[in-house]
């Protein structure tokens, strides 16, 4: 059997998905059930149809697509990724594994191939953490991971619930029946660009994910005293920011401090009230990532934040709470799996790296229910979350032929 893929019209399809974002090209931003995501979906969903593939979507806008196979009683194999995009990104986080994961079937299609089990195309709502500050919504709900309590109890910048975002979005199932048997899959393959500079270095078009890190990620709300910033004399401030940027450069020295070029840590939000030049900041959020591909160093971290802020709050006169949003064990893949995309790679002739993920996948709890494994495309310079991403038309093409023999190999 030979697969062909069509990368021209793929790219094509990217391009025309990017163009539904709330910033101005070649800026992507696509926040969940947003107007733009809606649209977003309208179209992949037209695209599924188009290929006769069987669409199924839950209670939390996760949309599954599926070309039944011959025993359409077995657990199916799965691909897929996400569609939305944190504000100011690339058109290719998430995307390629979506249409690259449609471009695969229609290549197996094109070729004839007749699989046993059912190959579904999922595309997974909210995997950035943008709108209710928790990654990888829709697989953590579908695998078990986040209890439907939880998922309740989500609210988004203004206020609204997550119950009341999804109605309105035309989502109105229980959260209840969003999880998914164990037996459901059989393997979930996700194809995903890189993210970071080691196959461009490498020289290597395609990876195949071993392992993803462990992202756990926090919220902090820090209350000073707010006051007039020309009257309040400095020994008598309580500045909520000064807190937030003391806690901010003691999180970047205990990540540098493991030693571990893997330790990472970001403050990516920090809200500051009531946000006026004359104002002392009397109120800060922010929101902080810690990651490593080692749980104890991630955990050291936290921990190292944890003191931080018991010596700010005493030295600043100032209150913290802290909420864990998600602290998340790393996922292995299974060996199957990884062998399946290796053996692929062999007979179609192209060169494979073993790697880790650094950023999490909806794969990472996809891990809880079924066998995992991802394949990576190279992208230029490791850019990623920012409008210059860029995977070239060839090596995407490349990562959806594995994908597509890899899917091939494992539904028969
Ligand atoms: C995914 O978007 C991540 O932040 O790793
Ligand atoms: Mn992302
Ligand atoms: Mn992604």
């Amino acid at each position: 059997m030979e697969i062909r893929i069509n990368s021209e019209q793929l790219y094509g399809e990217l391009e025309k998905l990017a163009s539904f974002s709330d910033a101005p090209p070649p800026a992507v931003t696509r926040i969940v059930f947003s107007k733009t995501d809606l649209a977003a979906r309208a179209y992949i969903k037209e695209l599924c149809r188009a290929a006769d593939l069987v669409i199924r979507e839950d209670a939390v806008g996760n949309m599954f697509a599926r070309w039944p196979g011959s025993e359409p009683g077995l657990p199916a194999i799965g691909t897929g990724s996400h569609t939305d995009a944190i504000p100011h990104a690339g058109l290719f986080d998430g995307t390629v594994g979506v249409l690259g994961g449609l471009e695969a079937i229609h290549a197996l299609q094109r070729a004839g191939h007749k699989p046993r089990r059912s190959i579904e195309l999922v595309m997974f709502t909210s995997e950035e953490p943008t709108r209710f500050s928790i990654g990888c919504l829709g697989s953590r709900l579908l695998s078990g991971s986040l209890t439907v309590e939880r998922a309740r109890s989500l609210k988004d910048r203004d206020g609204r619930s997550l119950d009341d975002v999804r109605a309105a979005a035309g989502f109105t199932g229980s959260l209840d029946d969003v999880i998914l048997p164990r037996d459901y899959y059989d393997t979930f393959l996700e194809l995903h660009v890189e993210q970071g500079p080691v196959l461009e270095q490498r020289n290597i078009p395609v990876g195949v994910v071993t392992a993803i890190a462990a992202p756990a990620s926090l919220r902090m709300q820090i209350e000073g005293e707010g006051g007039h910033a020309g009257t309040v004399l400095m020994p008598q401030r309580h500045d909520a920011f000064l807190a937030a940027a003391e806690i901010s450069l003691a999180l970047e020295a205990a990540a540098k401090s493991t030693g571990a070029t893997d330790t990472v840590a970001t403050v990516g939000v920090c809200d500051v009230f009531p946000g006026a030049v004359n104002g002392i900041p009397s109120r800060v959020k922010l929101e902080i990532d810690v990651r490593d591909i080692d749980l104890g160093r991630r955990d050291f971290v936290l921990q190292a934040l944890h003191r931080t802020c018991g010596e700010v709050t005493k030295q600043r006169g100032v209150q913290i709470r802290t909420e864990i949003l998600n602290a998340d064990p790393p996922a292995q893949s299974s060996r199957s799996a990884v062998d399946a995309v290796i053996q692929a790679c062999t007979e179609l002739e192209i060169q494979c790296l073993p790697m880790v993920s650094r950023a999490y996948h909806d794969s990472l709890f996809m891990s809880r229910i079924t066998q995992i494994a991802m394949v990576f495309v190279r992208c230029r310079a490791g850019v990623s979350h920012r409008p210059d991403e860029y995977s070239s038309p060839e090596d995407i093409g490349l990562g959806t032929k594995v994908l597509a023999k890899t899917l091939a190999r494992l539904s028969l």
